[in-house]
């Protein structure tokens, strides 16, 4: 009998903080009308002083690991998507799995931005399908704002802080049905940090993003998954109960659903919240549609997310 993966709890953790656009009004030249109209943001949480991403992950994952109702030992497998991690090394899943008192199961980062999550959660359904592991801790989690300069307005006005979990463990149904991963190179430096380990940059550690270059791709890119996803699975546009995009901004998201057909009520939307917290979007908005009973058990889900690399994917499944 084949093995699939199916979500078994979900969780969210979003620092304290917020930082609304009327504060960055007072910090830059940009204005409230401005943000809502070309981004769907009107605020963003971010870490406070020594707050760190695996502050934010663990009551995150805790969170997840209750809503499973299972406790922290029997998880056998940690994937963290993160693009801030505490240190260069050790990976955040190995601290993480420290605060949660567990020992000995595979614990490592993804790295593929925003798009980690869907990477994470595609991996952690390779591990379960073969037998790999039973219970999977998944978790994207970002204290973005500690990469972004702050008087830079085309970047700082869009990305947050937050984290975001689900537990995922081995049932005879999908669950998750498929997992899309792509990943394209040639668009590096298009969204990156160009500070790296003995590159010979000697810059500040910031994001750097040529914004509208970005979005145009991003937009024709995730229309290309839309139709990937269906035709893969020999699905309709009206077989997708809900889509979970990855919060970038509410015009890339729109755009996605008019791919799909799909009327706005039936998108989860945080961006205007949240912010973009990269890794830390998708899991967050599905934790938050699952949590005030939007998404319910049996309806069919597409995650997707596009981000540095690029990379760009989707998970589609049956929650
Ligand atoms: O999550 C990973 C992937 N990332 C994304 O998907 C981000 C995709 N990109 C975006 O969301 C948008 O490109 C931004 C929201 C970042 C920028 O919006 P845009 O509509 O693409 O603006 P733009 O960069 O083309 O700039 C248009 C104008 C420029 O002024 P001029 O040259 O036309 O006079 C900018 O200087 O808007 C100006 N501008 C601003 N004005 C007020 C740029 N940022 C701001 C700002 N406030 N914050």
């Amino acid at each position: 009998m084949s093995i699939y993966s199916r979500i078994l709890g979900t969780g969210g953790f979003l620092p304290k903080k917020v930082v609304t656009n009327r504060d960055l009004e007072r910090m830059l030249d940009t204005t409230d009308t401005w943000i809502q109209e070309r981004t769907g943001i009107k605020q963003r949480h971010v870490v406070s002083d020594g707050e760190t991403c695996v502050d934010l992950a663990e009551p995150a994952a805790r969170r997840a690991i209750d809503a499973a109702g299972i406790t922290p030992g029997e998880i056998d497998l940690i994937v963290m998507a993160t693009t801030t991690p505490d240190q260069i090394f050790p990976s955040s899943a190995c601290a993480l799995q420290n605060r949660l008192d567990i020992h000995g199961c595979p614990a490592f980062d993804i790295q593929a931005v925003c798009t980690g999550f869907v990477y994470a959660l595609g991996v952690a359904d390779k591990f379960i399908r073969t037998g790999s592991a039973s219970k999977a801790l998944v978790v994207g989690a970002e204290a973005f704002s500690r990469i972004i300069d702050w008087t830079d307005r085309g970047t700082c006005i869009i990305f947050g802080d937050g984290a975001g979990a689900v537990v995922i463990g081995a049932d005879h149904e999908p669950g998750i049905i498929t997992s899309c991963l792509h990943a394209d190179g040639a668009y590096r430096e298009l969204l990156h940090v160009p500070a790296g380990v003995g590159n010979g940059y000697n810059g500040a550690l910031f994001v750097e993003m040529k914004g509208n270059e970005v979005f145009r791709v991003a937009v024709t890119t995730l229309g290309r998954i839309v139709d990937e996803v269906l035709t893969a699975n020999g699905m309709e546009r009206s077989d997708i109960d809900w889509l979970v995009p990855h919060q970038a901004n509410m015009r890339i998201i729109q755009a996605t659903a008019r791919k799909l057909d799909l009327p706005m009520e039936q998108v989860v939307v945080t961006v205007d919240t949240h912010g973009n917290t990269s890794a830390a979007s998708v899991p967050l908005a599905f934790d938050q549609a699952v949590r005030d009973g939007r998404i319910q058990r049996g309806q069919v889900v597409l995650m997707e997310a596009f981000g540095g690399g690029f990379t760009w994917g989707s998970v589609l499944l049956r929650y």
